[in-house]
């Protein structure tokens, strides 16, 4: 007899990497994010990729999470991406579920405004790549999200974009 779940594609599993890098562009720290925001948005909506993006002006910290072989297919090309370099590898592994399903691509970029949050997180300084680990980076996140989304609409200067 048929498995109930015969004709279903089964499990897939998520998988989810978090990288950090150095800023390189030419640009300004606030249309370069909504630049790499607004790309990665479209792109990864149809790869039904979800994560998060933190700007601190110097460095980059992202989420990536969907289909592993979709994720290092994106991976892979942003890799060659010439506004930043010195990517670091921070976490490559799977998940039970998103962290950030509701996010094509979340980004923040830090301004003094959301300074204590960064504190909180031993971050006074900005990101150090050195010290980042995955729970660190996915709390962030999360806090910056909290922070954004308990405030008024109208009054939001960071990007934060679904
Ligand atoms: C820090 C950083 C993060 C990026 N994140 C993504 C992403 O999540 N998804 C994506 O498709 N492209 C991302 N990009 C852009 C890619 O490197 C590449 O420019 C883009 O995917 C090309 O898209 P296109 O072929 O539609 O022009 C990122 C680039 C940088 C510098």
């Amino acid at each position: 007899m048929d498995s109930p779940l015969a004709g279903h594609i089964g499990f897939i599993t998520m998988y989810q990497l978090i990288y950090c890098s150095r800023f390189t562009g030419t640009g300004g720290a606030l249309s370069t994010v909504r630049e790499i925001l607004a790309q990665s948005q479209q792109n990864n909506f149809q790869n039904t990729i979800t994560g998060f993006l933190i700007f601190d002006k110097t460095h980059f910290v992202q989420v990536l999470e969907g289909e592993e072989q979709v994720v290092q297919d994106t991976y892979a090309r942003l890799l060659g991406d010439s506004r930043h370099a010195d990517i670091v590898p921070i976490a490559a592994r799977a998940v039970e579920k998103r962290d950030f399903p509701e996010w094509s691509m979340g980004g923040f970029l830090r301004n003094p405004e959301v300074q204590h949050i960064f504190a909180r997180h031993g971050m006074d300084d900005g990101i150090d790549p050195v010290t980042l680990t995955a729970g660190k980076v996915v709390a962030l996140a999360k806090d910056l999200l909290a922070y954004d989304l308990s405030r008024d609409r109208e009054r939001i200067i960071n990007i934060a974009t679904r």
